[in-house]
């Protein structure tokens, strides 16, 4: 009996009739559990011979002409599971002549990724010097992908990674072109420009990962929480972007705290612990309320005080950078509050779609704290324009981040990684398939947990969207230094701001010194300064 409890069906509901039954069964013992065992059997059975035949799919009596994929199926509980064998690609019936919307504008930046190959191709050669620093070796031949594992990860970055690579080909199944890549799971950007400069360069690496900054050419991909971060409970991103949207609707904007919040791990950088510094004290308030995230204290107690849902509770959110790009942009600017962004150094794959003082407010990376306090005061100020920050952040992390565009954004990137390599890939001798049943029947509690709920379950029944031309150089230059000239710009209200305060104070100082009260006249108020 017990093979057939560890099942996890598609769609139509059988998933959750036979967790939810067999959890209720185990719970009370006796007939009532030989009852519910035995009508998970029945649809159980019936559910498997049906997955078996074609592509068109009977269940109980009712049929679907949607193509199924094939269901999670686990056959034992400590069994090596293996992949199931080859069935004929199901055929996605695609309306062609209607073209596809265009990609948002963040997918440009796939062309300006893979420049850096763009007139050589990408050799066999190219693709093994990335073997040094790669975690594993991806292979993808007529839509099934292969996987050579060289080192660990940390946590199950890699695990996830993959596990959302195979869900995009079942996605487009038949669709994603042969290819070869090695990926590194670890955070910051490695292959550094300058060492492949020259006419003689032997051309750089391609290498993946999910960041990377001015000096460096890695090509960034989208990271493992997409499908779920299980050591933190943190859960696929479209389950959570659901969430967040509710969660945004529990306090309205006005109502919330009228200061900057940030919640995380001082310990991973300097800045961070920096930032702080401009916590609010008995001394100071620069408008600033910092905690510390104690992850493991928060597992013990089931991370109830982690609920990202439940932290759009003030009306400036804080971001800035752990130990490279980091996994909380995305549910930080989803809160519609204003996001300060700390000077960034890395990029991830769609940040770069972001316009500073349309969807965030720019903070220094010095004087952090008068940056704060500058941005906070005027947005409580104008809190009509704050808001309207808070709502294009959100609404693009909505919209134009939602689950369809990341799986569109790894296909286009593929796609057209796979157009640049300059030779066939074929299966390594050490690779080994990737499949459903070998990932996620040996996985275990939250792991197994988001494994399942981010699973796709029917191939996209249109193509992904359009993806736009490459810049072109002016238009690029033009777009960098749009951004560059709002973050100046900032710089400059900051620093007349607190020039003007300054001088205020000392005149006031002098002018106490000399005996004159002028408190009343102009404001030398130490309060109000
Ligand atoms: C599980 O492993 C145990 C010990 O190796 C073995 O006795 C048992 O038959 C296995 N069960 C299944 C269902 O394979
Ligand atoms: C891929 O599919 C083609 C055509 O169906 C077939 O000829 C080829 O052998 C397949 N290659 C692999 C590696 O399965
Ligand atoms: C380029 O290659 C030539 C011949 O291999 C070598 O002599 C020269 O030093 C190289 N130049 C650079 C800049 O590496
Ligand atoms: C920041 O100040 C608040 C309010 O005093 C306090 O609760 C919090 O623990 C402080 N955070 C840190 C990191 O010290």
């Amino acid at each position: 009996m017990k093979r057939f409890l560890s099942v996890f069906g598609k769609g139509l509901g059988i998933h959750g009739l036979i967790s939810d039954t067999t959890y209720r069964g185990l719970n009370k013992a006796g007939a009532k559990a030989f009852t519910v065992v035995f009508v998970v059997v029945v649809v159980v059975g019936a559910y498997i011979s049906a997955s078996w035949s074609d592509a068109e799919v009977i269940i109980s009596g009712r049929s679907s002409t949607k193509p199924l994929l094939h269901p999670l199926i686990c056959s034992s509980d400590n069994q090596t599971q293996t992949c199931p064998p080859k069935r004929p690609i199901p055929t996605v019936q695609i309306l062609d002549d209607v073209k596809s919307p265009s990609c948002p504008d963040y997918f440009r930046w796939i062309h300006e990724d893979l420049r850096p190959w763009k007139a050589t191709g990408i050799s066999k050669e190219m693709v093994e010097r990335a073997k040094g620093a790669a975690n594993f070796r991806l292979v993808v031949l007529n839509g099934t992908a292969y996987v050579e594992k060289f080192r660990a990860a940390i946590q199950t970055r890699d695990v996830f990674t993959l596990w959302g690579i195979l869900q995009l080909l079942r996605l487009y199944p038949g669709r994603v072109p042969d290819l070869e890549l090695m990926f590194d799971c670890f955070d910051r950007p490695i292959v550094k420009s300058r060492d492949y400069r020259g006419r003689n360069s032997s051309g750089p690496p391609p290498l993946f990962r999910y960041c990377g900054d001015k000096d460096t050419l890695d090509i960034v991909f989208p990271d493992w929480s997409f499908w779920g971060w299980a050591e933190i409970n943190i859960s696929p991103w479209h389950l959570l972007l659901k969430n967040i949207k509710e969660g945004n609707e529990r306090i309205k904007w006005m109502d919330r705290e009228p200061y900057a919040y940030w919640k995380g791990n001082p310990s991973v950088a300097a800045p961070r612990r920096d930032l702080l510094k401009c916590n609010v004290s008995e001394t100071q308030d620069w408008n600033a309320r910092l905690y510390v995230q104690d992850w493991i204290s928060e597992s013990q107690q089931g991370f109830k005080q982690s609920d990202l849902a439940n932290q759009c509770t003030h009306r400036y959110k804080i971001y800035i950078e752990g130990y490279a790009w980091s996994v909380s942009e995305k549910y930080i600017l989803a809160c519609n509050s204003p996001t300060l962004i700390v000077k960034p150094q890395y990029y991830d794959f769609f940040v770069r779609g972001l316009m500073p003082m349309q969807h965030y407010w720019p903070i220094r990376g010095d004087k952090k704290c008068q940056s704060i306090k500058f941005a906070v005061d005027w947005g409580n100020d104008k809190k009509e324009k704050a808001q309207d920050m808070g709502n294009a952040a959100s609404s693009f992390i909505q919209e134009e981040l939602k689950m369809d565009y990341v799986y569109d954004y790894m296909f286009h990137l593929l796609n057209e990684y796979a157009k640049l390599l300059r030779y066939k890939p074929t299966k390594p001798k050490n690779a080994v398939e990737l499949c459903l049943e070998s990932m996620a029947c040996p996985a275990k509690g939250l792991e197994k947990k988001f494994m399942v709920e981010s699973m796709v379950k029917a191939p996209k029944e249109s193509s992904p969207c359009t993806l736009p031309p490459p810049f072109r150089p002016s238009a690029l230059r033009g777009l960098l230094k749009k951004k560059e000239d709002s973050i100046k710009q900032v710089e400059v209200w900051e620093k007349g701001h607190w020039r003007a305060k300054t001088a205020r104070f000392r005149f006031c100082f002098l002018m106490e010194r000399r005996g004159c009260n002028l408190v009343k006249v102009i404001s030398c108020n130490k309060k109000t300064m």
